[in-house]
């Protein structure tokens, strides 16, 4: 079998320190929020991987069409001997990549959730002897630093989850990986597209309401990570799109007037009846815009490749 290495780049208690903050700023800021890495404990890896076969949560059939039909040409365009992908979760699309990659040296997955790449590295090397895979636990909004390993570099962001960043943090996002590339190494970017308010909606609110249980995991996760007294049923599930600023926006609105205590931080939240938390943004792009803010942080984007129906959008850019 091939190798299989799982590093952890932040201490332990880094991603305590990290909940505790971003849980103090977000539930005493006006309005509450929460940010979206949250979800992703085992049991939010799992109701995303759900998610994915929803019939109404098209992006990741439309985004694996484009990558069945286009990996032979990413192959040939970056020639690339080390792939790392952020935020892989299960890597189950980039099976079509590694694939068409002959000369593939090392994979190396970058995710928060240890549960989803845990299972998803170790069935890779099992499957592809020859194969080094490297997967890194880490915050890719968190300055990242990958390990030495042969050029050219790919590096892959799938999914649209470049969306449930906000504009500042994307370009910041997009500097930082632009520092992880030498000129001439690629990024290759997964973003869902503009498209009719309803079909977006409906992506975002499911009929067998595994979404919902997905946006309230993660009261699941403050209550056992910081002590708090989250009932999860206390809260309805609401997705909406914002028109302004094309982009769809996940919400936990509470059904009554509540306190929650939050023992871990000392903090009693008050919720006003029909008071909202924004859980998620998840934003949706048109080919002009992602071309602009790729070209402010020195990435040329060179291929535009959208799946039949023109859902979703893969991306390939170079480094100046
Ligand atoms: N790329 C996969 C999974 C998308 S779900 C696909 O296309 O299906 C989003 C993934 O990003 C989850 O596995 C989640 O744990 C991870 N993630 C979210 N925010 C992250 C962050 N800040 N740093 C690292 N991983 C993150
Ligand atoms: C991971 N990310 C791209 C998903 C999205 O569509 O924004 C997360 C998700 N939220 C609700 N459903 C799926």
């Amino acid at each position: 079998m091939s190798p299989f290495l799982l590093t952890r780049t932040l201490p332990e208690d880094a991603t305590d320190t990290a909940l505790r903050t971003d849980v103090q700023r977000g539930l005493t800021g006006t309005p509450k929020t929460l940010p979206p890495k949250w979800f992703y404990d085992a049991r939010g890896s799992e109701l995303f991987e759900q998610i994915t076969e929803l019939p109404e949560y098209y992006p990741t059939r439309a985004e694996r069409e484009i990558l069945i039909t286009r990996a032979a040409e990413i192959a040939a365009a970056t020639g690339a001997r080390t792939l790392v992908e952020l935020g892989s979760g299960s890597s189950e699309k980039t099976r079509h990549l590694l694939d068409a990659l002959t000369g593939l040296d090392t994979y190396v997955p970058v995710d928060v959730s240890d549960s989803a790449l845990t299972q998803a590295g170790q069935a890779l090397v099992a499957e592809r002897p020859g194969l080094r895979v490297h997967a890194l636990i880490a915050d890719f909004t968190a300055g990242l630093s990958l390990p030495d390993t042969p050029g050219p570099r790919l590096i892959a962001f799938l999914g649209g989850t470049i969306g449930n960043l906000l504009p500042a943090e994307r370009a910041a996002f997009h500097a930082a990986v632009r520092s992880l590339l030498s000129p001439g190494d690629a990024l290759l970017l997964g973003t869902d597209l503009v498209k009719d308010e309803k079909v977006l909606v409906r992506a975002y609110d499911d009929a067998a309401g595994v979404t919902a249980a997905f946006n309230k995991n993660v009261l699941a996760v403050v209550n056992r990570e910081l002590g708090a007294d989250f009932d999860p049923g206390a809260f309805d599930h609401v997705a909406l799109w914002d028109s302004g600023n094309e982009w769809i926006e996940m919400r936990l609105r509470s059904r009554t007037a509540q306190t929650v205590k939050i023992h871990a931080l000392d903090l009693a939240v008050d919720f006003a009846e029909d008071e909202e938390l924004r859980t998620e943004i998840s934003a949706k792009f048109r080919q002009e815009g992602v071309r602009a803010e790729l070209a402010a942080a020195g990435l040329d984007l060179t291929h535009w490749w959208t799946d039949r129906e023109g859902r979703f959008a893969l991306s390939l850019s170079v480094a100046r």
